[in-house]
Formats: C-alpha cells, structure tokens, sequence
C-alpha cells in the first residue's frame, strides 16, 4: 500500500496540523496496551468477541502517514483474525467529520485488503455523546463472552460526558481509555470571556457528585478517576502528556475492572515511556538519538530506584499496622505509584523485609511470597513514641 500517495489523494480532508510527538506516543502507548490485550483475550476461551471502540476516530491517517489508532488496532486485528478464525474482531469507528469518516472508510479497506470474514468494522458520523448513547443498538456484540475497550480521544475538555462513559462500563465488560485534557480545563474555568466555554465544560461533568467549576485541573482528574471507580471499573491509572515547555497538556486515564489490565498498562508504561514520570514533548537531534540507548538506559535505573524508595514509604503509611496480602500491596502500588508488577517484590516487599519493616507471615512457607501475607510494622507510633 503506497501510503504517501494516498494522503496526497486525500489531503484536503484530512486533518491539516502536522501530528506531533506526543500523539505518535499516545498512539504507540495505547497500540502497545491493545496489542498484549489483543493476546490475552484470544487465548481466554471464555472471550470470543473482540472489540474496539474509537469514538472520535480521525481520518485514519495523519499527513507524515503516520497512521491513526483506530488503523493501527485494524492492523493488530487483521494479523490475530487470520490465525483465530474462531475469534471474532469488531472495530467501532466514529467521528463528527463525514470527510474524516470517509478517508478513514477507504484506508479501512485498503488494511483489511482480504476483507477477513471474522473481522467486522461499524462507522459512525455522530456527536461523541450521541454515539455513546446510540452504541447500545450494537449491544448483542458487548454481551457475556465479549471484551471490549472503549477509547475516547477529544481534542479538548467539554465535548465528552464523563458519565457517559461510566454508564457504559457498568453496562457492558470494558476498559476505559479516556483523554483528559487538563489544559484546556485549565486555561477556560477562569476565562471571564469564555463563558459558553465553561457552560460546555460544567455540562460535560453532570451527574459527577462535587463537580465545580472551582475546582482546578488536578482535582478534576481525581474526581473523574474517582466516578470511574464507582462503576465497575475498579483499577485506574493515569498518565500525564506535556508540551516542549514542560507545561501538562493532557493525561490518558485508563480504567479496568481486572487488575490484570492494571498489570499490562504498567508494562506498556514502562515499555513506551521508560519510566519516565509524564512524557515532554521534544525534538530530538542527530545526536540525541545517536546517544539515547545510554541515556534511556540510565533514567530508566534511575526511574526505577527512585520509585522503590517512593513506593516502600507509600506502602509502611498506607498499610500501617495492618497484615496484608503480596495481592493488595500489588493493587495498591500499580495504582499509586509509578511501579509495574515485576518491580514490587524486588524493589519494595524484599527490602522492606530486609529493614524489618515488614514481617513475612511464611503462610505457604518461606520461599512463597505471592501467596503469603505481610505484617506492617506500626512505624507510625513508633516515630511518636
Ligand atoms: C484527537 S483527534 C482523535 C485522534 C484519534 N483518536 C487517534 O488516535 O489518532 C479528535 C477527533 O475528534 C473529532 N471530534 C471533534 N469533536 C467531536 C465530537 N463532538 N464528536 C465526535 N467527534 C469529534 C475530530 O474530528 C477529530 O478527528
């Protein structure tokens, strides 16, 4: 497929910015999650429906070729449909833009060129709200034995009601991948000439008990993240995108009802970004790349160790004094700190045993650590005393 000469075909009606850095990573950080998702799904017998739902889906393609989510998550679906013909693998696309819709349509056939039978692709051209609503006519493909991610990708704060999202995910078996965009709530909820602006936004959070527009950008990514877990979506994390001048342009909040999906959206966290706290957007030079395998390197050990020190203070104040099992610690870290699964053992419960802090309680015996419980030493009245 001679990419290059399609967007030259399309030009006009695709979207005219350039993509920047920060949305080839968010690309490649969500491609990386819904590929190991893809993988353990289809070897889950229990799942033979595959889903994917880009609500706000862009023309497929940006004017580099870079290709967009809703392409790249076709691609994964076209190489697993062929070898798990059992399987089914639907892709929702939808968009405002009929242009956009159309462009995406075209590229859609041109990926999926051998028009696979168990692959399935459903357009929209609908307002973001009113497609969240109207999905419930596709419900027969979200029923029990299907998996589901719905992802949610405004171009700002206000288009999207948040409960929306949180009705869906009580309805149906999914994962959440919502993009807030932080700066755009922070640059109107002040704007005294923004005032349709604001009406959008106070709309965009109804029906999210203590929501007001006084509340600023990180307490408002708290409160989403907090409505998401009082749906069934129980697991969240969120990470923070930035502009060259380090200033928080977005954060991509995921959500999951399993921890396991909490697991691999650490692994493709660490996989994609190093380790590294938010992503900055940056133009690297010839000789930035030349020597970025020992730079990331080094952040990456340094990330690391930080974390850990980070993470056995997190663990000795939020556990104080209580017996607690490896699984809670696990949940709690991959949650609150910035650490993966792989990473709590060695770097937290390990150490903190070595220091005393904590008490193997040996329940299925010395050597098992991801089955047994641990006492947390009442450091807290102990620094009292
Ligand atoms: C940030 S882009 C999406 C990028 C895409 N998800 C990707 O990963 O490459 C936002 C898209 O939302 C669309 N859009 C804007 N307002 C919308 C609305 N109210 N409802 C649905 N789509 C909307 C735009 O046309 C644009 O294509």
């Amino acid at each position: 497929m001679d990419l290059k000469q399609f967007v030259e075909e399309h030009r006009d009606k695709i979207q005219e910015e350039n993509i920047t850095n920060i949305t080839k990573h968010k690309i490649e950080y969500i491609i990386n999650y819904v590929d190991n998702w893809t993988y353990i799904n289809e070897n889950n017998p229990t799942c033979s429906i595959i889903n994917f739902i880009d609500c706000m889906c862009n023309a497929g393609i940006y004017n580099d070729c870079t290709l967009s989510t809703g392409m790249r998550v076709l691609q994964i679906f076209v190489s697993h449909a062929k070898t798990h013909p059992k399987k089914q693998y639907n892709l929702f696309l939808n968009d405002i833009s009929a242009d956009r819709i159309e462009v995406i349509k075209e590229l859609s056939k041109i990926i999926n060129s051998n028009n696979l039978k168990n692959i399935h692709i459903f357009f929209e051209c609908l307002d973001v709200n009113k497609y969240l609503v109207n999905i419930s006519k596709y419900q027969s493909y979200f029923a029990f034995g299907s998996c589901s991610i719905l992802f949610v990708d405004p171009y700002n704060f206000g288009d999207v009601n948040v409960n929306l999202l949180r009705e869906f995910a009580d309805k149906y078996y999914c994962e959440l991948i919502f993009n807030y965009f932080s700066s755009d709530y922070k640059r109107n909820r002040k704007n005294a000439s923004a005032s349709e602006k604001i009406k959008k936004m106070k709309e965009s959070m109804k029906g999210i008990d203590g929501y007001s527009i006084e509340l600023n950008d990180d307490d408002v990514l708290k409160l989403i993240q907090n409505h998401l877990k009082k749906s069934k979506l129980k697991f969240t994390f969120a990470y923070q995108f930035r502009t060259k001048t380090n200033v928080p342009l977005y954060t991509i909040i995921y959500a999951s009802r399993h921890p396991k999906g909490l697991e691999e959206i650490k692994e493709s966290f660490w996989k994609i970004f190093e380790g590294s706290p938010f992503y900055r957007n940056e133009e690297k030079s010839k000789q930035d790349i030349e020597t970025e395998q020992i730079s990331l390197f080094d952040d990456r050990q340094m990330n690391e160790e930080y974390y850990c020190e980070e993470a056995k203070k997190l663990t000795l104040e939020h556990f104080n004094n209580q017996e607690v099992s490896y699984k809670e610690i696990c949940i709690f870290l991959l949650e609150n700190s910035m650490l993966r699964k792989g990473q709590v053992l060695r770097g937290v419960i390990k150490p903190l045993i070595a220091e005393e802090l904590i008490c193997k309680l040996n329940l299925n015996g010395e050597r098992n650590f991801t089955e047994d419980k641990f006492y947390i030493r009442n450091v807290v009245d102990e620094k009292k005393l």
